[in-house]
Order: structure tokens, then C-alpha cells, then sequence
């Protein structure tokens, strides 16, 4: 039997994912020593293999078929519009992809100005506001701590990632708009889809029991 391939993205996912995975008997003993700096993880009872990387890589990984099986958040697959399957929605890492800003700035989007956005989301920030509101503006990419530009005058608005609202409020900043609802998907390789269609069915109706 040829092994299995899951990716996983790195940080708060991977850990409710091999917790999600546990519940259905599907676990990896490598995998639980937080010290180790060992990149893929087998369990060779099962024939699987895991391994973590980058949000960003995973999609890659999985249309490219170096992996199976991915599980990543459904930001990162608007953003990278890669060839797979969505198949699941593991109903964790719940949040939403939101326009943000100073309360100054609600009047900027309204009336359809030519303004900065920054952004981790280039993709999803441009098919926002270009294809559904039909707003011509400035994209700026950024690659964290998006909520900066706005108070350092980079730009008048962010699009980014709202989960608590938290990190907003301490920097004085609101939800103008919302773009869209986010959680953990699993995703899946076109031909082993059809290659594994048995093992990764069973890996799916199994998840669906437990979910
Ligand atoms: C994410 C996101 C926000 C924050 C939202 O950032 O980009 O900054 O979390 O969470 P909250 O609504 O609960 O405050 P992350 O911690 O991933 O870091 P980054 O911005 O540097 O990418």
C-alpha cells in the first residue's frame, strides 16, 4: 500500500487538526514532541505521512499531488486559487476576511475614493473590490501585522483576518465591511481523488461522523 500525504498548515491549525484526526483514529506519535525540528512524520501502521509547512505552500503541495490530503484555512486556498478539491469543512479556525479601518474611513469606501489597501490577501482583497464592488483602489501587500498601515498612514483601509476583534480595538480600528466567512477546509488532489478514492472517502465520511 502507497502511503498517504497529509499536509498541514503550520501553528494553531496543525494542532486542532491532529486533534480532529485523533477522534477518528488517525494519529501520529512522531508528531507530539514539540521540540523537534523533524519536518514529515510517519505512521507506518497506517501508511500515512504528515508534514507541515507554510499556510501559504499547502495548496501547493496538494495540486501538485506531493500531497494528498491538505488542511489549510479557506483564506489561504481564495488566495492561492490552486487546482484541488475542497471537500470538508472542519468548522475550527473560525473567522472573517473584513475590510477594516478607522471609523474615518466607512465614508472612503462609500463613496467609491481611489484608496490604499493593505493587505496579506492581494487576491481576495482585488476580486473584493474590483468584481464585487466595483471600486478601482490601490493593493498593497504587506506580510503581517497588517493593522499598522492604517495608524502608520500606509494606507486608508485593510483587508485581513477579524477573529476575536481584539487586535483591532487595541489599535483603534472597526469592521467597516465584511468579505467573507472563514474556517479550516480540507482539501484534496485531483487524481487522488479518484487514485485513493476509498481510503480518503472512508478519512471523509469518517470525519463527517465526528464533526
Ligand atoms: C491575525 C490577523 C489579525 C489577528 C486577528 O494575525 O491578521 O492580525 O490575527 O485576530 P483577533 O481578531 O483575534 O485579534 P496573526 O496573529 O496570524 O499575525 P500576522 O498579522 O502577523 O499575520
Amino acid at each position: 500500500m502507497r502511503y498517504l500525504t497529509f499536509a498541514l498548515g503550520k501553528g494553531r491549525l496543525a494542532k486542532k487538526t491532529m486533534e480532529l484526526f485523533a477522534q477518528i483514529g488517525i494519529t501520529c506519535e512522531e508528531m507530539q514532541d514539540a521540540q523537534t525540528r523533524k519536518l514529515i512524520f510517519v505512521n507506518e501502521e497506517l501508511k500515512l505521512k504528515f508534514f507541515l509547512a507554510k499556510a501559504p505552500d499547502v495548496p501547493t503541495y496538494v495540486e501538485y499531488g506531493a500531497a494528498d490530503i491538505g488542511v489549510v484555512g479557506k483564506d489561504t486556498i481564495l488566495e492561492e486559487g490552486r487546482r484541488m478539491y475542497e471537500v470538508l469543512d472542519l468548522g475550527y479556525g473560525k473567522c472573517k476576511m473584513c475590510v477594516c479601518g478607522p471609523e474615518s474611513a466607512r465614508e472612503l469606501l462609500k463613496h467609491q475614493e481611489l484608496i490604499r489597501v493593505a493587505t496579506k490577501y492581494p487576491h481576495i482583497a482585488k476580486d473584493y473590490f474590483y468584481n464585487q464592488k466595483h471600486q478601482t483602489v490601490e493593493i498593497i501587500k504587506l506580510n503581517g501585522s497588517i493593522e499598522l498601515a492604517p495608524i502608520v498612514g500606509l494606507s486608508e483601509v485593510i483587508v485581513d483576518i477579524v477573529e476575536t476583534g481584539s487586535t483591532l480595538k487595541e489599535n483603534g480600528l472597526k469592521v467597516l465591511e465584511e468579505v467573507c466567512p472563514l474556517s479550516a477546509r480540507m482539501v484534496v488532489n485531483q487524481v487522488s481523488m479518484k487514485m485513493e478514492n476509498e481510503r480518503i472517502g472512508k478519512i471523509m465520511s469518517r470525519l463527517k461522523e465526528v464533526l
